[in-house]
């Protein structure tokens, strides 16, 4: 497996790769079952698997969340060395921001609700650095999680207004055995609200409109950002303590 500090050095080995298709999992790291299905998404489908893992700055509306978010560089390259991943980059702030992020993606309708309207800033950040990142990559096809729902659509959107030549693959969500979707950030509960957190994906599922899954959250002791049906999905994001959780269903 090929590990890429240097972006000069990683476009240099990407000039030269003639297999096809070539997959790309961008990532944040702490790596978990939820990211390695993606990466077994694209080693399964695709020649060549690149994942980058870039814990981007400019997606993190909160300092403090971005100060204690989980980074294990070494554990994430053994389990993408295991999974069969053939490059990863690791790039720096420095050189994903040459130009100190003076260009961004800006989406002005579907961004602003649900995630956004709580996290002002947040989907540009993503937006950007995911462009950057395709650009860098060139993959045939991106692999994204269901999980991340808004995420997922803004991404596709965004491809098909700029027509970048990609196709984005969704995986679904991986979930603990009590329901609870993996995420990076579950590692920040204790133990009283791990316990908890599984009400999130019970209470989405099993209540008939997203207003009583909320009053069933609340009545549990999530603080509830939002809950919402869009078409035929319900979405969302509740805290417990300080660590913020998201979940989608299908209805
Ligand atoms: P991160 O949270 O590290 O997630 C990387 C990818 O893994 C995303 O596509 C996410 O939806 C997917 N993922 C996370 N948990 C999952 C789960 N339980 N089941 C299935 N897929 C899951 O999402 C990001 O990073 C960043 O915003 C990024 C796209 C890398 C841009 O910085």
């Amino acid at each position: 497996m090929k590990i890429f500090t240097s972006l000069k050095e990683w476009q240099g080995w990407r000039a030269e790769v003639t297999d096809s298709p070539v997959g790309f999992v961008p990532t944040m790291g702490a790596l978990h079952e939820g990211h390695l299905s993606l990466v077994a998404a694209s080693t399964e489908q695709d020649a060549v698997t690149v994942v980058s893992v870039f814990i981007n700055p400019t997606q993190f509306d909160d300092r403090a969340d971005f100060d204690v978010y989980p980074n294990n560089f070494q554990q994430d390259i053994d389990r993408l060395e295991a999974a069969g991943v053939d490059a990863v980059l690791l790039p720096d702030e420095e050189q994903i921001y040459v130009d100190g992020y003076r260009f961004k993606v800006t989406e002005s309708d579907f961004s602003t609700r649900f995630c956004g309207a709580h996290r002002p800033g947040h989907f540009d950040g993503v937006l950007t650095v995911v462009m950057r990142l395709l650009n860098l990559v060139q993959p045939d096809n991106a692999y994204f999680g269901e999980k991340d729902f808004q995420q997922l659509q803004l991404i596709r959107d965004m491809v098909a207004a700029f027509f970048m030549p990609v196709n984005i693959k969704a995986c679904a969500t991986i979930r603990e055995t009590d329901g609870l979707a993996m995420s990076s950030r579950n590692q920040h509960l204790d133990r009283n609200n791990r316990t908890k957190a599984a009400s999130l994906y019970a209470a989405l599922k099993q209540s008939r409109t997203a207003e009583e899954a909320r009053e069933v959250l609340t009545g549990k002791g999530f603080d509830v950002d939002y809950v919402e049906d869009i078409s035929n999905r319900r979405l969302a994001a509740a805290r417990l303590g300080s660590t913020r959780l998201i979940d989608n269903v299908e209805i």
